[in-house]
């Protein structure tokens, strides 16, 4: 009856019921009499026990009974809580798995077969997922269709501090012909409970990851990517919670899925005001023929449930993805405060130019230099040049091996930027090998940006990229690769592949860029990856398992930025937010704003300028020394600190938040004030996660006990002027 030995699965074998514990949740699901296996509970945690008790039965109109259960018309697969739902065969809602076998028919009926239990986490191979040894439990369970023969096994790992369970799914074909996978989602969750809020993560380019919350409505509603990657324009993170539930009371959920691609996240509210979130790949256009013994994996979602609010759930998101998901060379050393020459000069640059600008950060303790895009082939604009990956002698005479040393003199290590999954019509690569490119023969392709992307999907287009950057990796001293992708995927379309198998090409593509990458990462293991596209439009988990840091947004405006970071922090820690000072008036909305409250910005990120710091006055030269030395002095703590919202930058006058090192004796208040107005009110922040028993020092200066700062709160003095910023540093006396 009792699983020996381990912690965090508890099962009833008698009753097959599956228990997952974490410290403060409990999760359950139970094979039923029918051999149905039913979701029991996803909640605060309970002792367990046999929580099937929860579920109820009702016969409701045009709600089927599966052909064994007779005359049972309260047993329904429309009205049962399902643990991965089936498809057509009498559950109405959100299909999880779909199968088209050689009868044509397009049906799922999953019926539980057996479980496996060990210590450790699995793996999803040439998938990221989240990693780790025995602090990890992992429990299958296997369902089958057995008219269609396709087994289905629902992967679980539970990392019990961080109340994390992680799920896969991974579908065999067991038969003797051709089965066409036509969804398979990597989550379901249903809740036979009251309605609940939806919180999806929305924007568009420069403006990613604005939480959107809305009670749901009867009926399905979704967000999606449709663009190849997971876009600016939603994130495959959603959050579903109480109506009451806010940033530190009330029970939510956060799912997410570590992957790059299409992803559909779908919640339904049903007949009987339940509710159903299902997350996965989104079914446009995928279609994976699997022969006989062929297997699909789907990627890995993972989930959080929170009884105390949005904050907690953060908190543990973050935790978990720096500790078990992000691959970081970095592991246990700071990261380097950079300076990228983009916003300072674009395509227009030499060698000395760039030189001059390194030189300008010299002493002011930035540590690396980023030359950005315009370095190779004929790239003289983003019109062209893509594809062609040897050094503009003219630009840089001597190529990078004659430059990094230069860099390299004024202290500084260097770094460069690629953007490997494109082509420009106008490059060699493109002249010898049309075809590499993604497009139907005889249907002109859509351009982005002017440029084309390369079919990634394919070997030989990976290995011929790859082999042209190994040579510029190993051309000089390189620590460092923002690797760019500017565009979505149109006309998505192989030449390598029969039309039966083209709904395979999406994914294929996601997982050849996770191939490319995991080569870089195997053959370059200290070099540093940052992920960009276009700024934050392949920012997610699946990522960030690659490149520990992704450039957040192409928004560098402070004000803006605030909004942005505030969103992606619901789910990404802060160590993973490429955020950078750049000059006021900022280049993307003339916002003008002072150095101090840029800085105060960025330091909440990866921190550095992305600006010609050789063009500051003395003065500015000095805030930009303090900023350096100050981000580096207290790195753990930024990076590193639990992170607490105090505000909502969408609502509130002030944006505010602060991190508090894990023994709540240090912490880090950043507060920046909106537009200025006479008569501004007396405002006092509240602080949180400090130790109400401790007294702090703040900035160096006074005694103040933690309670009086949490609970009574922090005078915030008046602002003369826009955009005003301050940060007060905690320490425990
Ligand atoms: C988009 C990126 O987000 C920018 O930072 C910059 O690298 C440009 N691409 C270069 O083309």
């Amino acid at each position: 009856v009792k699983s020996e030995g381990f912690l965090m699965i508890v099962l009833d074998n008698e009753k097959r019921i599956f228990t997952l514990q974490t410290r403060n949740t409990t999760y359950q699901m139970k094979a039923d009499r029918h051999n149905i296996l039913l979701h029991t509970y996803y909640g605060p945690r309970l002792l367990g026990g046999d929580l099937s008790c929860l579920i109820q039965y009702a016969d409701r109109g045009f709600s089927p009974n599966p052909n064994e259960v007779g005359d049972e018309r309260d047993y329904s697969l429309d009205t049962l809580p399902q643990e991965y739902s089936s498809c057509g065969v009498g559950d109405f809602r959100i299909p999880s798995v779909e199968f088209s076998p050689e009868d044509g028919s397009r049906l799922a009926d999953l019926r539980y077969e057996g479980f496996a239990l060990y210590r450790g986490k699995y793996r999803l191979e040439g998938l990221p997922a989240f990693w780790g040894g025995d602090e990890w439990e992992t429990l299958v369970i296997r369902m089958k269709d057995d008219a269609a023969k396709m087994s289905v096994e629902l992967y679980y790992g539970v990392l019990e501090d961080r109340d994390l369970i992680t799920r896969a799914v991974r579908v065999v074909n067991q038969g003797t012909g051709p089965v066409r996978l036509l969804r398979c989602a990597s989550l379901c969750l249903d809740f036979q409970q009251d309605s609940m809020d939806f919180i999806t993560f929305d924007g568009c380019h420069t403006m990613e990851r604005c939480p959107n919350r809305t009670p749901l409505r009867p009926g399905i509603q979704s967000v999606n990517s449709l663009r190849g990657t997971s876009s600016h324009h939603h994130n495959p993170f959603v959050i579903l919670c109480g109506h009451e539930a806010n940033e530190d009371y009330g029970l939510c959920y956060g799912a997410m899925l570590v992957y790059s691609g299409n992803f559909q996240a779908a919640a339904e509210r049903t007949q009987l005001e339940n509710n159903r979130l299902v997350l996965g790949v989104d079914p446009y256009n995928f279609c994976f023929t699997l022969a006989p013994g062929e297997s699909f994996t789907a990627p890995e979602a993972a989930l959080v449930c929170s009884p105390n609010g949005f904050g907690q759930m953060s908190r543990q998101f973050h935790r978990a993805m720096r500790e078990n998901l992000i691959r970081d060379p970095y592991h246990g050393k700071r990261r380097p405060v950079l300076m990228n020459n983009w916003e300072a000069t674009y395509f227009d640059f030499t060698a000395d130019k760039l030189v001059e600008i390194a030189k300008g950060g010299a002493g002011l303790g930035i540590e690396l230099f980023v030359m950005d895009d315009g370095w190779f082939g004929t790239r003289d604009t983003d019109m062209t040049g893509l594809g062609d990956w040897d050094v503009n002698e003219k630009k840089l005479p001597g190529g990078l091996e004659a430059l990094a040393p230069r860099i390299k003199a004024l202290g500084m290590d260097f770094g460069l930027w690629i953007e490997p999954e494109m082509v420009s019509e106008n490059s060699r690569l493109y002249q010898e090998h049309p075809d590499w490119a993604l497009g139907v023969p005889g249907r002109p392709q859509a351009r982005g940006r002017s440029q084309l992307v390369l079919d990634f999907s394919r070997k030989e287009v990976r290995d011929s990229i790859y082999e042209a950057i190994r040579k510029i990796l190993d051309s000089a001293n390189i620590a460092y690769l923002k690797w760019d992708m500017n565009r979505s995927l149109s006309d998505v379309w192989s030449a390598a592949l029969p039309s039966g198998r083209q709904g395979e090409v999406y994914h294929r593509y996601v997982l050849g860029v996770y191939d490319f990458l995991e080569r870089l990462r195997r053959d370059y293991p200290d070099l540093l990856i940052e992920g960009c596209s276009g700024g934050g439009g392949r920012f997610d988990a699946g990522m960030l398992y690659y490149t520990p840091q992704i450039w957040c947004s192409d928004n560098t405006d402070a004000i803006d930025r605030l909004r942005i970071q505030y969103g992606t922090s619901f789910c990404y820690p802060v160590s993973s937010m490429g955020a950078h000072i750049s000059v006021s008036p900022n280049e993307q909305n003339g916002r003008v704003t002072s150095l101090e409250t840029r800085g105060v910005a960025a330091m909440s990120g990866t921190f550095g300028y992305e600006m010609d710091l050789g063009r500051c006055t003395p003065e500015e030269r000095e805030t930009v020394k303090k900023q350096t030395a100050f981000f580096k002095a207290h790195y753990d703590l930024i990076q590193k600190g639990d992170y607490y919202r105090l505000s909502d930058p969408f609502k509130d006058p002030c944006t505010a938040w602060e991190q508090v090192s894990e023994d709540r004796r240090e912490a880090l208040v950043s507060i920046v004030c909106g537009p200025t107005q006479a008569a501004v009110p007396f405002r006092r922040l509240r602080l949180k996660g400090l130790d109400p028993a401790l007294c702090y020092a703040v900035n160096g200066e006074g005694a103040y006990p933690g309670d009086v700062l949490m609970y009574a709160g922090w005078p915030l003095p008046i602002p003369r002027g826009d955009y005003q910023s301050l940060q007060l540093y905690l320490t425990a006396l």
